[in-house]
C-alpha cells in the first residue's frame, strides 16, 4: 500500500507524526501537517563520514571553527565575527524584506570565490540588481538552478568557498517525491546541501522565505539541520531592518544587527542612537522615551499613548486596547494596574499605545514608561522631554529592576537625556544623568509632576 510509505510532518515546527491530524501535537499549530515520504531507514544511506571516535574534550574543536569576517560589520557583529568555514546558515525572512540584497552584498565583499544559486531569478535579473548595488565582483559566480544534482555539479565545476542558495524553497531533489516547496522536498534538498557543505568544507547560506500564514514549508522545518539560523525582519513600511541569530552553534544569539534599506541597498546603522527619536515632538502628552533592550543592545525608543472616550457605559461594547509594536497583554495589564494601584481610571476609555518608528518593544523595561505615557495621555500633562523611564511593573504596582540598566542609562546619557525614572535598586547613573528612584508606580506618577530643573 502506497500510504504505508508516507508519514506526516508539521510545516511549522517540523515535528513528525505517524498519521494526519488537524493540529500538530508538538507545537499546537492548526492545519500544518503535510504528507511527506518516510525518510530512508538508518543505515540504508551510504555513510559519507568516517565512523565516530571519541577524543579528549581538551583536544576537540580547535582553530578550524574560527569565523571569517564577511566584511559587513553588522553581519559580523550578529555572527560573533563572521561565517565559520564549512558551516550552514539559514537566512529566514518574509518575502521582500531584503534577504537577496543582503546576501548579494555579502558575496560582493567576499574576496574568495562565491557561487550564487539563483533558484527564483535569472542571472540577468541578479546582474541588474548587482549593478545597482555596485556588487558586480570578479569573484562572484551565478547560476540559475533549481535541482540539487545541478547545484552539486556546479559546485564541482566552480569550486566556490562560499555558496548561497536563494531560495531553498525553490530547490528540489529529484530522488524525493512531492512538489518543490513541500516539506519533504525542502528538507531533502537542505539535507543534501548540508552534506555537501560538510564534505567540502563549503560555507553555505540557504535563504528561506517565511510567510505569516505558514503556507510555505517554513524554515522552522530546517532549523535543526543547520548550524546557524539568521532572521531578517523589519516593518515593511519602514526602512529599518533587523538581523538576529536565534540559533548559532559558534557564537552569540543575543546580538542585533541594524540596517536601513536605501537606494543602494542595505546600509549599516552603526549608531542607532537617534534612529527612533529623530522626528520626536517635545512637550507632547502621552509620550515617553524608553531605553529598551534588543538583544544586548540598548535602543532608545519613543512610546506614545492616546486616551479617548470609549463606548458609552451600558452599551455592552468593550473599550479598545490597541498596541502597536508593543505587547497587547502587557498593555491590558498596565491599564489594570494603573486603575487598582495608582488611581488612574481608564476603564471607560479607548486606549491606543505604540512604539514609534516601526520599533518592536517587548522588553519588560517598557512597563514603567508605558504606564507613564498612559497616565500622561489621560490627564494631558506632558512629561519632561529630557526624561527617560525604565522598569518592570508588578501586579502590586511595584517597580522592578531590568537587565543591563547601566548600559541603557549610559546610552540615554550619551544621547543627551538628563533624568531617568528608575526602580529603587537601579545602579547609579552615568555623569550628566540624574536618577529619580521610585518604589511603586504611584510614587513614579507623583515624581513626574515637578518639571525638570
Ligand atoms: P529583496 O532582497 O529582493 O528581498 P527578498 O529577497 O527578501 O525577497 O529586496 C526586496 C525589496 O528591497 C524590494 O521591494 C526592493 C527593495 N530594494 C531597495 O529598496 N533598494 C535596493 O537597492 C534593492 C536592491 C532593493
Ligand atoms: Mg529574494
Amino acid at each position: 500500500m502506497a500510504r504505508s510509505h508516507m508519514s506526516f510532518a508539521c510545516s511549522e515546527c517540523g515535528a513528525a507524526a505517524p498519521r494526519w491530524a488537524g493540529r500538530c501535537g508538538a507545537c499546537g499549530s492548526w492545519n500544518t501537517l503535510v504528507e511527506e515520504a518516510r525518510p530512508a531507514p538508518p543505515g540504508a544511506a551510504p555513510r559519507s563520514a568516517p565512523p565516530a571516535r571519541a577524543v579528549p574534550l581538551a583536544e576537540a574543536g580547535g582553530p578550524e571553527w574560527a569565523p571569517r569576517p564577511t566584511g559587513l560589520d553588522e553581519v559580523d557583529r550578529v555572527l560573533g565575527g563572521g561565517l565559520v568555514p564549512g558551516s550552514v546558515t539559514l537566512l529566514g525572512g518574509e518575502p521582500g524584506v531584503g534577504k537577496s540584497t543582503l546576501l548579494l552584498q555579502v558575496l560582493a565583499r567576499e574576496r574568495r570565490r562565491g557561487l550564487l544559486v539563483a533558484a527564483e531569478e535569472s542571472p540577468q535579473q541578479v546582474r541588474l540588481r548587482a549593478e545597482r548595488l555596485g556588487a558586480v565582483s570578479a569573484h562572484l559566480w551565478v547560476v540559475a538552478a533549481t535541482d540539487v544534482d545541478e547545484i552539486e555539479a556546479q559546485v564541482g565545476d566552480v569550486e566556490p568557498e562560499l555558496l548561497v542558495v536563494d531560495s531553498i524553497q525553490a530547490v528540489a531533489d529529484a530522488a524525493t517525491s512531492g512538489p518543490p516547496g513541500s516539506v519533504g522536498q525542502v528538507r531533502a534538498a537542505a539535507a543534501r546541501l548540508v552534506r555537501l557543505a560538510k564534505d567540502r568544507s563549503l560555507t553555505t547560506v540557504l535563504v528561506g522565505h517565511v510567510t505569516k500564514d505558514g503556507s510555505l514549508a517554513g524554515p522552522r522545518v530546517l532549523e535543526h539541520l543547520v548550524d546557524t539560523v539568521l532572521t531578517f525582519g523589519g516593518d515593511r513600511h519602514h526602512a529599518l531592518r533587523l538581523l538576529r541569530a536565534p540559533k548559532h552553534r559558534f557564537g552569540p544569539t543575543t546580538e542585533l544587527g541594524l540596517f536601513e534599506m536605501g537606494e543602494a541597498g542595505l546600509e549599516a546603522v552603526a549608531d542607532p542612537g537617534h534612529l527612533f527619536l529623530s522626528d520626536r515632538r517635545e512637550g507632547l502628552a502621552g509620550s515617553v522615551v524608553v531605553p529598551a533592550l534588543d538583544g544586548r543592545r540598548p535602543l532608545l525608543v519613543e512610546l506614545q499613548a492616546l486616551v479617548t472616550p470609549g463606548p458609552p457605559a451600558g452599551s455592552g461594547i468593550a473599550p479598545r486596547r490597541s498596541a502597536q509594536g508593543l505587547d497587547g497583554g502587557r498593555l491590558a495589564m498596565l491599564v489594570a494596574v494603573l486603575d487598582r494601584r495608582a488611581g488612574v481610571k481608564l476603564s471607560g476609555f479607548d486606549v491606543y499605545a505604540m512604539a514609534v518608528g516601526g520599533a518592536r518593544v517587548t522588553d519588560p523595561g517598557a512597563d514603567l514608561p508605558l504606564a507613564l505615557a498612559l497616565a500622561s495621555a489621560a490627564d494631558g500633562a506632558p512629561l519632561p522631554p529630557s526624561l527617560v523611564a525604565c522598569g518592570e511593573v508588578g501586579l502590586g504596582g511595584e517597580l522592578r529592576q531590568v537587565p543591563r540598566l547601566a548600559a541603557r542609562l549610559g546610552e540615554a546619557a550619551r544621547l543627551g537625556f538628563r533624568e531617568a525614572l528608575v526602580p529603587p535598586s537601579a545602579p547609579d547613573p552615568p555623569p550628566g544623568l540624574i536618577a529619580r528612584r521610585a518604589a511603586t508606580l504611584e510614587e513614579a506618577l507623583r515624581q513626574r509632576l515637578p518639571p525638570a530643573a
